[in-house]
């Protein structure tokens, strides 16, 4: 594809979406928003930026004059980006939903094989571990993006949307963090982590996820842990006030895990997110990891509904389930798609050999990076 042909498609692209969610439409000057596929564009270095509120297509969008391609239109899967029309991603987006995705870093997209699967049937990548702050700032005030910079390269590189995770976590956490004591110091290590994390993708990044993350018990009282314990539940607020300033245009999710029914956590979870966006929208979705046990999708849809009231869009995060029944497999898709709010899914890996959970088998691709019965059940359910 010329560049002159990414362009126009662009311009288009934003067009289309400014209408629901003109934030995205936004670039700063010195930026140009780059078309990555039919869903996501994003803000990369250049020399002209776009308008940030988009006029319409028909009196604003004018194809380079020597081009000589002709742009497809933008309701088709591009090749690349979205992958195949019939993978994953391109059924589950054929819904209305945003993205089927699934986590990667530098070891699996290295693996070939793994790669064709992340390109064919996957819309987005989650860096499993890289972005990860002992990945990012194990010595204080000392950042190393090696392993982030290869997955987000990798993805714009391949027209993946990226799901950036993540930013404040109790655990993978340093010690000289975990070690603090003091609030204002805390604040200031919290702030300086999420400027610089976040602010190197800004404008690349369409979800900024686990801004905090598993921070609730069972009950859905907050945990103890460094950050609640020094700064109470203000450590919610400056986290995402931090992260809406490093990077404007991305969406803002808190996540935990044992969302799986609509359980007493799940209500901790909704009141939690509307105190904290009480004074103004602060955060701009819920994320259910849903690693689940087999037979354990039964209550998705329930927990996906009760999410759901908090009034913020719901996407499933980290999704494995052991032993990747297809029955279970389609009840968590099923369940997504029956909820509006529920706008994307994201596999927690490709093949079941590169799983956190290896010995249960819980990914739609096995060893070889075949599909297995619960992947032809959850195309056939879409
Ligand atoms: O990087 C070191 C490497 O230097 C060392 O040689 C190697 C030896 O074992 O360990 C490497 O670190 C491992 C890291 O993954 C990177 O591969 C850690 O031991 C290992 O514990 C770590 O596991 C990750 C786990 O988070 C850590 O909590 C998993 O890959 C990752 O899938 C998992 O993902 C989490 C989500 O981020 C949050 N939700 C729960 C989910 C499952 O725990």
């Amino acid at each position: 594809m010329s560049s002159k042909l990414v362009v126009f498609v662009t311009l288009a692209v934003v067009a289309q979406r400014a209408a629901s969610v003109a934030v995205w439409g936004q670039c700063d000057a010195g930026s140009v928003c780059t078309f990555s596929n039919a869903y996501y564009s994003q803000c990369l270095p250049g020399t002209a930026a776009p308008t940030t509120t988009t006029p319409p297509v028909t009196t604003t969008v004018v194809p380079p004059p020597s081009s000589t391609v002709v742009p497809p239109p933008v309701t088709s899967a591009p090749s690349g980006g979205t992958g195949s029309a019939t993978g994953l991603n391109g059924k589950f987006t054929s819904h209305g939903k945003k993205f089927w995705g699934s986590c990667a870093d530098s070891g699996t997209i290295g693996i070939a094989a793994n790669a064709a699967v992340l390109k064919s049937d996957f819309g987005a990548v989650t860096p499993e571990n890289s972005m990860k702050w002992d990945a990012t700032e194990n010595v204080q005030n000392q950042f190393t993006f090696s392993g982030s910079d290869a997955l987000v390269n990798w993805a714009v590189s391949n027209g993946k949307m990226i799901r950036a995770h993540t930013l404040v976590w109790h655990s993978q956490l340093p010690t000289w963090v975990s070690n603090i004591n003091d609030k204002n110091t805390l604040t200031a290590v919290i702030k300086n982590h999420i400027s610089n994390v976040a602010g190197r993708y800004k404008g690349k990044v369409y979800i900024l996820t686990n801004t905090p993350s598993e921070i609730l018990n069972e009950d859905g009282t907050l945990a103890s842990q460094v950050f609640f314990n020094v700064l109470g539940e203000s450590f919610v607020s400056i986290a995402f006030q931090a992260a809406r300033a490093a990077d404007p245009t991305a969406k803002l999710y808190i996540n935990d895990f044992n969302l799986d029914s609509n359980n007493a956590k799940v209500q901790g979870m909704v009141a939690l997110v509307k105190r904290t966006n009480a004074g103004g929208q602060l955060i701009d979705g819920i994320g259910t990891q849903m690693h689940l046990s087999a037979g354990g999708a039964g209550g998705a849809q329930a927990a996906l509904t009760a999410l759901a009231a908090s009034g913020l869009e719901v996407a499933i995060t980290e999704l494995d389930i052991a032993g990747a029944a297809p029955a279970d497999y389609t009840a968590v898709v099923k369940a997504c798609l029956a909820v509006p709010s529920c706008v994307s899914i994201t596999s927690w890996g490709v093949s079941d050999t590169n799983s956190w959970r290896a010995s249960s088998a819980p990914l739609l691709f096995d060893a070889n990076y075949k599909p297995k019965a619960a992947y032809n059940a959850v195309i056939a359910a879409m």
